[in-house]
């Protein structure tokens, strides 16, 4: 299987790259991989992929994904992730390539109690949502074997590079290295995604899966408070973790107050291997050299 990713330098990237690492395997990025390339430029896209490489498979995990910079440039947001996913659509339809498109939680609005399906209506609240919905029509429209994979709230090992390297877990572990106290807020709920387990869901589901839109998540759910603090007990972090709310931190941009995702159209064909947040958390910390020798022999036997 000959397989193309774009946006390979990134978090989710990176892993996507190890889990197809048997594979005829080649990169794309802004400034690196096998191939520089800019997915808003159409002409070396279509070069790219009709012409030189002619990949089976198309995984598109390249995006403008930091919310807060996506509301001051509507401009950038909207050209690389709905009408960048669009030409991609475009292309990959003409050469015949299975596209794998990476979208967000995001899509959804206010107003959800329970796990959303992928049925279930969206309303994005930013504009950083709304061109990643936008995108998802776009290659809907145009493309005939796609597979739009909604995730949530992703952590790897690989920096996070529209968010300048950092990741919740990261961020939450140098809060407490360098303050007093840490603040987190108890009234957004989702379901932190490692990026490893999501990176082998996506291989399975691009080997197997039907085309259309998926919501792939680790399992469970939590409030980013209850992450923070499965973060301090696993690393054995002393901070006075103090609860917070969303409207105190007086963000600019909305996010959705539940984006919990169901994945349903994965479990429906058998073919959804996401383990538990709480799971993947110990898993990634223990990778990364971090799970404290209490926490180990209190949770092994
Ligand atoms: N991070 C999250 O919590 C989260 C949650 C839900 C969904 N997602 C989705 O997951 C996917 C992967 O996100 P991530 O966290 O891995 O992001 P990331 O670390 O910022 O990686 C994105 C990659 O895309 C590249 N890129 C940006 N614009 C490009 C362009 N015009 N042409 C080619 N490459 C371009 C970036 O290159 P440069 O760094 O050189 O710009 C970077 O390597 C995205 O689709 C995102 O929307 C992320």
């Amino acid at each position: 299987m000959r397989i193309l990713v774009i946006g390979a330098s990134g978090q989710l990237g990176n892993e996507l790259c190890r889990a197809f690492d048997d594979a005829e395997l080649h990169t794309a990025d802004l400034d690196g991989g096998n191939f520089p390339l800019d997915i808003c430029n159409f002409g070396a896209v279509r070069l790219l992929i009709s012409s030189e490489l002619r990949p089976d498979v198309v995984i598109n995990a390249a995006a403008a994904c930091n919310v807060p910079r996506c509301e001051t440039q509507q401009d950038v947001a909207f050209a690389v992730n709905a009408s960048a996913a669009g030409n991609l659509a475009r292309v990959c339809h003409d050469a015949g390539s299975r596209l794998v498109h990476i979208s967000t939680d995001y899509v959804f609005g206010h107003g959800a109690t329970e796990p959303l399906t992928e049925s279930c209506e969206t309303g994005p609240l930013s504009v950083y949502g709304a061109s990643k919905l936008a995108g998802e029509h776009l290659i809907k429209a145009y493309c005939s074997d796609f597979i739009i994979a909604r995730t949530a709230a992703i952590y790897g090992a690989a920096p996070c590079r529209a968010k300048d390297g950092q990741n919740f877990v990261e961020m939450m572990l140098h809060l407490a290295a360098t303050r007093p106290e840490v603040r987190v807020v108890t009234d957004e709920i989702t379901t932190p995604t490692y990026t490893r387990p999501l990176a082998q869901q996506l291989r399975l589901l691009t080997e197997k899966g039907r085309s259309g839109v998926y919501h792939l998540t680790c399992e469970g759910a939590c409030s980013w408070y209850e992450f923070a603090t499965a973060i301090f007990n696993a690393t054995g972090t002393e901070v006075r973790l103090i609860e917070s709310t969303v409207a105190e931190f007086d963000s600019e941009v909305q996010r959705p107050a539940y984006s919990v995702l169901e994945n349903r159209f994965a479990k429906t064909q058998g073919l959804d291997i996401m383990p538990h947040w709480q799971e993947a958390l110990v898993a990634y910390l223990e990778e990364t050299g971090r799970l404290s020798p209490e926490y180990l022999s209190a949770n092994r036997t």
